[in-house]
Order: structure tokens, then C-alpha cells, then sequence
């Protein structure tokens, strides 16, 4: 993409992004990818970094903003072109100050603001003279959530499930980058099993779209591990979508399913991608149904001798790849959430087999969706125990559930328990 009106496509895709971001409640990583494919390599590279960073910093950065405003009233775009100006001068080595300002000063022309040139070129001139900011907060919490820019209900909510120190932890992990961590698939050659340690990212992205290898949190690939399917058990991923587990558990099989082998999903879209993954890792002998797990599976009662419920969540234990999640949740979201995730439950239940085996897993850190969901369950039906899985002792609770920790473990905030029913 060329330089348009002269400013750099990195910083426009940036802007656009987070634009939509804020707007319409647009997932970055979805986002990302639509709007970086004209983009070199080195701009992906520092589109990805502006907007990840400024997503990260969003609130600390608009205090900032606000003061050197001094309470002017500021409209989205120009706001949004502050963060990112603020956002590099601030926490970027790599990018001199008078390219960040003269920058900004054009972004703010071509999005019809040229009025607005004076006022980004002084807030950003004065910045670039303190650079340093403190505020004067005395609340612990409120401080941590400014600082690591969680709004404040989340350090709150975490301090009271895990106690102060780990809310200020993890808050403070999800703001660091994460090590893209990939596993192989029933593609990959000899070549790229050895040598996957030494490639580059571009090597290594040019692999995936060859599906020799998929990019998959550590934390999703342990729940995967945790399923322990063997290749003669009928299994169903209930929410399958886009197949990041289903495929692993195909693979882990190390042979071709003997029985049944079926994905289901709300959404027919997310099973076409779930399809087209299922292709490129060379995964065959699948099913995959579109149907609503809230209301009826589309199975008689006690179908699979394995099933796995990937429930939908509220995610919190993937903000540190998914920055934005953070300012989306409200507090009433977690037992809405519970309710869906116990509907879906009941439903896994009932096309359980006896002897069988139900994986319940989300990506969020957050109790009612966890534990509470488990028991609920567990006193609704005497049927059910909990299973304890030999090798994966380090991430057992002691209630005898298993989670991760993004500050803890440097992967994603998973939770899983493992049902036996009787
Ligand atoms: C956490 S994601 C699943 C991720 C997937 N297991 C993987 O590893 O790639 C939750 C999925 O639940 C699906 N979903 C949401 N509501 C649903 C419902 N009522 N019935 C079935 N699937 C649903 C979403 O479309 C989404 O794909």
C-alpha cells in the first residue's frame, strides 16, 4: 500500500482499526487481518504493534490526553489520533518524536479535521516535553486499573477471587506481548519438526497458511490434552468454531477415528472456517452440524462416549491476546454467561453415554462461569463425579478443577473440569 496523502499506511490502518474498534465493538484479531492484507510486512508489523499497544494502554493514555486538554471536549478521531501519537512517543524507542507528531498533524487533516492540526501539534509538543506522568490516586485498585488501563470493576472483581497481588499480576501480564506458540499438524514434515525453534515469523506464518504447523495458545492446547480421546470413543466438540481444539484432539489421535467424530456450532459462517482449517491441517473423517446447543442437540440421548464443552464466555483469560475484551464486559455479563454455559451443560449431559467422559472448558479467569457452572451441575446430577487426569497435576486447584494463569503459567486463562458420568 502506498503512502496515502503522504501519511503512513501503517498509522491509517491503525487509525481505521481502532476506530472500528471503539465504534462497533470489532475484535482486533478478526479486524486485523481484513484490513492489513495490502500492507508490507514491516507496516503489518507496526500496525499490529500501534494498535495492540494502544488498546493496551487506552486508558492511562486518555488521562493523559484529558490533562493536557485541560477538560476541552475531544471527538473520536482526534482522540484516537492522540493515543497513537502519545502511544509511540511514549513507549516506542524506534519511532523519533517529530515523526509521530508531524504524523498525527496529517492524520488529523486527512480525516477532514484540519482545524484540528494546532490543538494534536500542541498536546503532543507538550507531552513530548514531560513525557512523565504520575496522578495522584490513593486507592490501590483504582491505581492498578489506571495504570495497566482494566477498567476497575475487573481488578476489583479479581482481587476478591484470587486476592490483590495476583489481580495486580495478571493485570499487569496481559499488558506484556505474548510469544506466539505453534504446535504441528498431520502435515508437517520431518524438515519443520526439527527446525521450528530456529525459523523466523515469516517463515513460520508462510507455514501455517500451509497448515504444517497452527498458531494455538499453550492454554488451548492443554484443554485439548485433557480430552485424552482414544481413537475407538465416539466424540462431539459442541462448540467447535473455528476448530482450534477439535483439530488438535483429531491429531493427538495419531490414526484416523474409528467412530464418530462430530463439531457443532451456533454459527454456520464459523463452521465454513472450521471446514477450511479442518482441510488445510489435513483432518479427515469429521462431521460437522450447525445447530444451537442452548435449546436441543440434534442427537439422541446418550450418543458419544466423549464430549467436550468449549462453552462460550466471556474471555477474560485471553485479554492479553485480545486487548479490546477488557472495555467491552459489563458485570451483569458473567451470570448471563452462566446461564447459556448451564443450558449448553444439561445438553452435553444428556448425549453423554454412561462411563463416558464431558470436558467443560472456558478462557475465562471468572468463577460464576467456572467453578460455579461445575457445581451447579454437580448437585443437579448425582450421576456425575470429577475426574483428576495423572499428568496434568500443576494446574489442579484444590477443588479439584484445573486452571491456568496468564502471569503464572505465560499462557492463556483457562479453565477445565472432567465429569465422569455414572
Ligand atoms: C470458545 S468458542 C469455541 C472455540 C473452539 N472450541 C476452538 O477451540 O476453536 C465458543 C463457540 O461457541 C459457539 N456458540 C455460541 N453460542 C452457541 C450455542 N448456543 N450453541 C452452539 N454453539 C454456540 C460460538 O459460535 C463459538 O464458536
Amino acid at each position: 500500500m502506498k503512502r496515502i496523502h503522504n501519511i503512513s499506511p501503517a498509522r491509517f490502518v491503525a487509525l481505521k482499526a481502532l476506530k472500528r474498534i471503539e465504534r462497533d465493538k470489532a475484535f482486533s484479531s478478526i479486524l486485523l487481518s481484513q484490513l492489513e492484507t495490502n500492507l508490507s510486512e514491516k507496516d503489518k508489523a507496526l500496525c499490529h504493534e500501534l494498535c495492540l499497544g494502544v488498546l493496551r494502554r487506552k486508558m492511562l493514555l486518555d488521562a493523559i490526553i484529558d490533562r493536557l486538554a485541560e477538560g476541552k471536549s475531544i471527538d473520536l478521531d482526534i482522540r484516537i489520533i492522540l493515543r497513537l501519537g502519545i502511544y509511540q512517543i511514549a513507549f516506542l524507542d524506534k519511532i523519533p518524536t517529530h515523526a509521530a507528531v508531524d504524523e498525527a498533524v496529517k492524520m488529523a487533516v486527512k480525516c477532514g479535521k484540519p482545524q484540528a492540526k494546532g490543538f494534536v501539534n500542541a498536546i503532543l509538543r507538550r507531552y513530548s516535553s514531560t513525557k512523565s506522568f504520575s496522578f495522584d490516586i490513593e486507592d490501590e485498585i483504582e491505581k492498578v486499573s489506571l495504570y495497566t488501563s482494566h477498567p476497575k470493576f475487573l481488578i476489583e472483581r479479581w482481587s476478591k477471587q484470587f486476592g490483590f497481588e495476583t489481580a495486580r499480576l495478571i493485570a499487569e501480564t496481559n499488558n506484556k506481548l505474548i510469544r506466539l506458540e505453534a504446535r504441528f499438524t498431520a502435515k508437517t514434515s520431518r524438515d519443520t519438526k526439527q527446525q521450528l525453534r530456529n525459523l523466523t515469523t515469516l517463515e513460520l506464518l508462510d507455514l501455517a497458511s500451509k497448515g504444517e504447523i497452527y498458531f494455538q495458545d499453550k492454554a488451548s492446547q492443554l484443554v485439548a490434552n485433557a480430552v485424552q480421546l482414544r481413537a475407538d470413543e465416539s466424540f462431539l466438540d459442541v462448540c467447535c468454531a473455528p476448530g482450534s481444539k477439535f483439530t488438535f484432539i483429531h491429531y493427538l489421535l495419531a490414526c484416523s477415528p474409528k467412530k464418530l467424530f462430530v463439531g457443532s456450532d451456533r454459527f454456520f459462517h464459523r463452521l465454513e472456517i472450521t471446514k477450511k482449517n479442518c482441510e488445510r491441517l489435513g483432518v479427515e473423517n469429521y462431521c460437522l452440524v450447525c445447530c444451537d446447543a442452548e435449546s436441543a442437540l440434534p442427537f439422541g440421548e446418550e450418543s458419544f462416549d466423549v464430549v467436550l464443552l468449549d462453552a462460550p464466555c466471556s474471555g477474560t483469560g485471553t485479554i492479553r491476546n485480545n486487548p479490546e475484551i477488557r472495555y467491552f464486559l459489563r458485570e451483569s455479563d458473567f451470570l448471563e454467561l452462566q446461564q447459556k454455559q448451564i443450558k449448553m451443560m444439561r445438553e452435553a449431559l444428556r448425549v453423554l453415554k454412561k462411563g463416558g467422559r464431558l470436558i467443560y472448558s472456558t478462557c475465562s479467569l471468572e468463577r460464576e462461569e467456572n467453578e460455579d457452572v461445575v457445581r451447579e451441575i454437580l448437585a443437579e446430577f448425582p450421576n456425575l463425579k470429577k475426574h483428576l487426569l495423572e499428568n496434568m497435576k500443576e494446574f489442579l486447584t484444590d477443588e479439584g478443577f484445573y486452571r491456568t494463569f496468564p502471569h503464572r503459567d505465560d499462557m492463556g486463562g483457562f479453565f477445565f473440569s472432567v465429569l465422569k458420568k455414572f
